[in-house]
């Protein structure tokens, strides 16, 4: 029997996480894209998995990572599908984390065929924006169709001259009105296709807690921990 140090505390616990980033066509070999690699929400749906948890994992495109074993896997290739997948596999969920990076705008028009090059300049790429799938989470909630305990965004944020990483993240979980905000510091290289991420977990109860630097399974058990004292202090 395999030995292991982590606790089981999402025993039974369903758990449904988006990852990866999503792709906007523009025709049929083009897209509009980013740069997430899927890791991160790889990392939590991993260590869910290992904590008893019940995962079900919404998969964007990500740098070619490997399905974690004991984890159901739907994937979604654009911010519309991601939007009907994750809104269908929320329902009977106890934890719902918004993990994947969803284009916030998609290219208007999708001709089916390839658009040639011409002697003239191209027209202008003309967009719309995307369903924000975290509100719509959120929304359907309030609504009292949906029943998940937790909810959980994700932030990957610059500070600039006149606001912090801190000061966006707080701004943000306001604005989302989820229940645990996770904020990454970007820019100089972190958080996108490296290993490591920093930031804060901020609660909508006003609790802060800093992520040391560490590997992204550190932060998921961070999240994982934070999660289930959300568990504990519900049932009394
Ligand atoms: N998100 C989402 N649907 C979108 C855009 C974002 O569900 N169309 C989710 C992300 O998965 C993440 C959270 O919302 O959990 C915050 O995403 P972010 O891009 O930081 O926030 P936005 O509201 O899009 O604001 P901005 O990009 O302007 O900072
Ligand atoms: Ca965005």
């Amino acid at each position: 029997v395999k030995r292991t140090a982590l606790p089981h505390d999402l025993e039974g616990r369903r758990v449904v996480i988006s990852a990866g980033g999503t792709r906007e066509p523009m025709d049929p070999v083009r897209y509009l894209g980013n740069r997430s690699s899927g890791r991160q929400g790889y990392a939590l749906a991993r260590v869910a998995a290992h904590r008893g948890a019940h995962v079900t994992l919404v998969s964007a495109h990500t740098a070619d990572l490997v399905e974690p074993s004991g984890v159901r896997v739907v994937h979604a290739g654009t911010a519309e599908r991601m939007r009907s997948l994750m809104l269908a596999e929320s329902e009977g969920a106890d934890v719902v984390v918004m993990a994947a990076a969803v284009a916030d705008f998609r290219p208007v028009d999708r001709p089916d065929h390839k658009v040639k090059k011409t002697d003239r300049d191209p027209d202008p790429l003309q967009l719309t924006r995307n369903p924000d799938i975290l509100a719509e989470l959120v929304e359907t909630r309030e609504a009292g169709r949906l029943d998940a305990e937790v909810i959980v965004g994700f932030a990957a944020e610059t500070g600039d001259p006149d606001t912090t990483v801190l000061e966006h993240g707080r701004t943000k979980l306001t604005r989302k009105r989820c229940d645990l905000l996770v904020v990454n510091a970007v820019g100089d290289g972190a958080a996108f296709e490296v290993e490591d991420n920093a930031g804060w977990l901020l609660g909508a109860d006003g609790v802060e807690h800093p992520i040391p630097h560490g590997s992204k399974s550190h932060l998921a058990s961070a999240l994982w921990d934070a999660v289930s004292g959300q568990f504990a202090r519900n049932e009394t």
